[in-house]
């Protein structure tokens, strides 16, 4: 691959917010989705009033469409890589639902001319290489001219409708595993900042562009309660989603307790943390949800901000019931899945979306 032009920036100054922590906050984006209209028809088995990580629409009795888009900005300067891990974070969503992809639309915004077509063709020949080993083309997709990089994926993919798993049915009990260790925010920061060299990032580079097809099978073989894939609002965010969402469902409040040593971070995540290197939207991340979260006081405010990281292609995290955890832990690894940390549970609590941190 050639390198790109010596007088040009790299890809990721290009961009204020790198990959998935470039995501509009949780509580700007419920106050613009508050003007959406509550849809009525009942074949929308999920739409997004549960925050969940794609729509789920029932064609027929056997079959569900599962639909979802995401794009964002580079994440890393290198495009293959952009490419792939923009491809893994899109179709992640699917695999979060149970579902398996059937087909995929590109969006691509790119300052053609400053750039030329070169590093953008080798964006989509990441993304074409990730979908392949998810089975899946690339079958269209739209493009414009933007100073601003940005590229993503529309999935769609197909479901038995019993066999889609939401992010609402978590219960009192149920034992929660995550399949990617957490970090890619920080480290990708450190990236940016040039206070860590890129060579540095390939640990994280390979995590993001990997499939979460894997530990999709995996829990489809056992059975679990709730899925969400782990991605820009971070650990906290994303689990506060399966909490709420799993509230409304039973009519009980649902909360959780996470075991801060039991989460896998990425190589370098943590130190780097300590020494304040953090992306905005991990604050962010942190500020929504520090009114649900009870931290125990021996944990620092860097660990904090690590557990509300903002990730990009992070792993699944699931909710499985307790006497279902060793097949699944059996499964995840018969698949090489590298991550799969039994990371806490969830309990009955007094207030929806209440998250203990021991
Ligand atoms: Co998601
Ligand atoms: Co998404
Ligand atoms: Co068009």
């Amino acid at each position: 691959m050639p390198d790109p032009k010596p007088q040009l920036p790299r890809l990721t100054e290009l961009s204020a917010t790198a990959g998935c922590a470039a995501k509009i906050g949780q509580a700007d984006l419920q106050r613009a989705l508050a003007h959406l209209p509550v849809y009525e028809d009942p074949r929308l088995v999920v739409g997004h009033a549960t925050s969940d990580d794609a729509a789920v629409y029932q064609l027929s009795d056997d079959v569900a469409l599962v639909e979802t888009v995401d794009i964002f900005t580079p994440i890393v300067d290198d495009p293959y890589d952009y490419g792939r891990i923009a491809a893994a974070n899109a179709l992640s969503d699917v695999y979060a639902m149970g579902a398996r992809p059937i087909s995929a639309l590109s969006f691509i915004a790119w300052p053609m001319a400053e750039r030329g077509p070169d590093e953008l063709g080798d964006i989509l020949r990441g993304a074409a290489d990730v979908c392949r080993l998810a089975n899946i083309v690339i079958a269209g997709g739209h493009s414009i001219v933007d100073k601003e990089p940005k590229f993503g994926l529309f999935v769609t993919g197909l479901s038995h409708p019993k066999a889609i798993v939401t992010n609402a049915g978590g219960r009192p009990g149920d034992v929660l595993v995550l399949t990617k260790p957490l970090g890619t925010g920080v480290l990708t920061t450190a990236v940016k900042r040039g206070v860590m060299p890129p060579e540095e990032l390939r640990q994280a580079i390979e995590s993001m562009a990997s499939l979460n097809r894997a530990a999709c099978e995996a829990m489809l073989a056992v059975g679990v309660q709730a899925c969400t894939d782990v991605t820009g609002f971070g650990l906290l965010g994303h689990l506060g989603n399966v909490l709420r969402a799993s509230s409304a469902s039973r009519g009980q409040p649902v909360g959780a307790r996470l075991h801060i040593d039991e989460i896998p971070w990425l190589d370098h995540a943590v130190d780097l943390a300590a020494e304040n290197i953090c992306p905005g939207g991990s604050r962010r991340n942190l500020e929504f949800a520090a009114p649900h979260v009870n931290f125990s006081s021996s944990i620092p405010e860097h660990m904090r901000l690590l557990m509300a990281d903002a990730q990009t292609s992070g792993g699944l995290l699931i909710a499985v019931a307790p006497h279902k955890l060793d097949a699944l832990l059996v499964e995840l690894s018969h698949r090489d899945v590298a991550a799969r940390a039994v990371i806490g549970e969830l309990l009955a609590m007094d207030e929806p979306g209440a998250i203990a941190v021991i």
